[in-house]
């Protein structure tokens, strides 16, 4: 974990900030808390750079970046625990403004001085911020009542002379606070969720109005960036090696390559053994007949199930999948003739999941793309979405010329229908699987749905069900069918799909996938379930 947090953060080759000028990223310093992705997401969709790093991201490091601004994301801690995560002083005078959201409020009050800062006070759930002073983080927003989302453990009670209230709500005094000055501010409630309808605006109102961003950053204009960064990372004579998974990450992630260093970029499909019905087909179709870019595809299946063989658990199978991964790599790059390069869809929420800041974003699943990967591997990463979320890509995708067909595709993990196998994963429950899942995206794709759902799948579940099928009894398999609604993967709701969809998708299973005799349907979102199911 160590090293893929130090890989991020080093961000090898040069891919650390996008814009190519170091002065324009505002600063995400990360305490743990469950949402700061979705600070980052708000503040992109304010069209504007930012990055997250861990809260305690060397002041060298920090001053170096140079940031716009700084938010401090909310943390699960509290500040009355031993060890509880604190920032460096000198973050706090690097001269940009600050934002601290909830915990990290905390941690400015305690900075300038709060005496007792505060109690233990557990707030969860929609509250009223009353505005009581006018400020560039209120800008735009009419009411002086505005719904917001608490979630919290701690509360100020007494502020320091140096920080003045500019809001409260009945349960906090101290809802917003800033400095006398203007540069420090903190809010007790989270902007970043849904939950705070006025929240975009806060924030978006903070890094333009407060930081004084101009709001001109776009997936699209990365484009250009990203090619003359991998041009000068490429070389004129080094070749990439790319492994494509079938989904939209890395198709985008390969015609980018492929725009920038054209035949040089070697595409590898791998055969898993783990694929969904008729992918391999597909990808040839696209890849090597109509963006004539040159494809190998490796059946390396038996490698992979093989290693799986007797294999149940989720992340042991996660680890074993990315090294069979970069091994069938690592040979097909000496195959042509000796690749330095690897390149890869990795996206911004991939390498965030994976990575463990000192404890409080507890590691959930290690994407096999990141977490997975050999200490030693000998080809270097090319990752040009890498600061990118999902719907990010989607949009360079788009602006490379790439079609829906592409572009709009759902998501496929990494380690493929190996995590939607619950238990030991066979060549006979892959194939009662691909059986019930084929139908599945039939079913969806008939329906229409393809645009409203970001991912429909089925699982096969570790158990037998009895049943009654004609006149006797039967002790089959149980598919569970999953899909959901999200925009970016990293929360999730369950998808309320048509009862009669779901009655056709029941039937057809245990009708024409034999071997299953009963269909359920997962009505858990994200959290507390993941997407996947292992
Ligand atoms: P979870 O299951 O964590 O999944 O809620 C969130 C999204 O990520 C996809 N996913 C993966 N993608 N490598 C990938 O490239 C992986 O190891 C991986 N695991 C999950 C998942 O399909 C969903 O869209």
């Amino acid at each position: 974990m160590e090293s893929a947090a130090r890989a991020h953060f080093a961000a090898p080759g040069g891919f650390g900030i996008v814009s190519g000028r170091s002065d324009f990223v505002i600063l995400i310093l990360d305490f743990g808390s469950q949402y700061t992705q979705l600070i980052a997401r708000r503040v992109r969709e304010a069209k504007v750079y930012c990055e997250i790093h861990p809260y305690n991201l060397a002041i060298e490091k920090i001053r170096a970046m140079r940031p716009r601004g700084i938010i401090l994301s909310g943390g699960p801690a509290s500040l009355y625990e031993a060890g509880a995560p604190d920032l460096a002083p000198e973050v706090l005078r690097v001269g940009c403004p600050v934002l601290g959201i909830c915990y990290g409020m905390y941690v400015i009050a305690q900075h300038l001085g709060a005496r007792s800062a505060g109690s233990r006070a557990r707030e969860y759930g929609a509250a009223t911020l009353v505005i009581d002073q006018p400020d560039a983080l209120f800008e735009g927003i009419a009411a002086r009542e505005q719904l917001v989302w608490m979630s919290h453990g701690d509360r100020i009670e007494a502020i320091p002379p140096a920080l003045e209230a500019i809001a409260h709500s009945g349960n906090s005094p101290y809802a917003a606070v800033r400095t006398r000055d203007g540069l420090l501010r903190g809010i007790q409630f989270h902007p970043e969720v849904a939950h705070t309808p006025c929240g975009a605006q806060v924030l978006g109102n903070f890094v333009r109005k407060v930081c004084g961003e101009a709001g001109d950053w776009t997936p699209a204009a990365l484009v250009e960036t990203k090619l003359a960064e991998i041009r000068a990372r490429v070389g004129s004579e080094g070749r990439v090696l790319m492994g494509l998974s079938g989904g939209v990450d890395s198709s985008v992630a390969a015609v980018l390559i492929h725009r920038a260093i054209g035949d040089r970029l070697r595409c590898v499909f791998v055969d898993t053994g783990l694929l969904r019905a008729g992918e391999r087909e597909r990808m040839e179709t696209v890849f090597a007949g109509r963006l004539k870019i040159a494809l190998s595809v490796v059946d390396a299946s038996d490698l992979f199930l093989g290693r799986l063989a007797g294999v149940l658990d989720p992340e042991h199978k996660r680890r074993i999948i990315g090294h069979t991964f970069i091994e069938v790599f690592e040979k097909e790059a000496q195959a042509i003739g000796g690749a330095r390069f690897l390149g890869q869809g990795t996206l911004y929420p991939d390498l965030i999941e994976s990575v463990s800041f000192k404890g409080p974003s507890a590691v959930i699943k290690s994407h096999h793309n990141v977490g997975g990967l050999p200490e030693r591997m000998r080809l270097e990463l090319i990752e040009p979405l890498r600061e990118l979320f999902k719907d990010e890509v989607r949009a360079v995708g788009r602006e490379l010329g790439l079609g829906a067909d592409i572009v709009d595709r759902e998501p496929f993990p990494g380690p493929g229908l190996a995590v939607r196998i619950v238990g030991e994963v066979t060549r006979e429950r892959l194939e009662l699987l691909r059986r019930a899942d084929r139908i599945v995206m039939e079913e969806v794709e008939a329906a229409g749905l393809g645009a409203r759902l970001w991912q429909a799948f089925a699982v096969l579940l570790p158990l037998k069900a009895v049943g009654v099928m004609g006149d006797g009894r039967t002790y089959e398999s149980v598919i569970a069918i999953r899909a959901v609604e999200s925009s970016d993967g990293m929360t999730a709701d369950w998808a309320r799909i048509d009862p009669a969809l779901l009655a056709r998708l029941s039937g057809r299973i245990t009708n024409e996938a034999r071997g299953v005799n009963r269909v359920v349907y997962d009505i858990t979102s994200k959290p507390p379930a993941t997407i996947e199911w292992e």
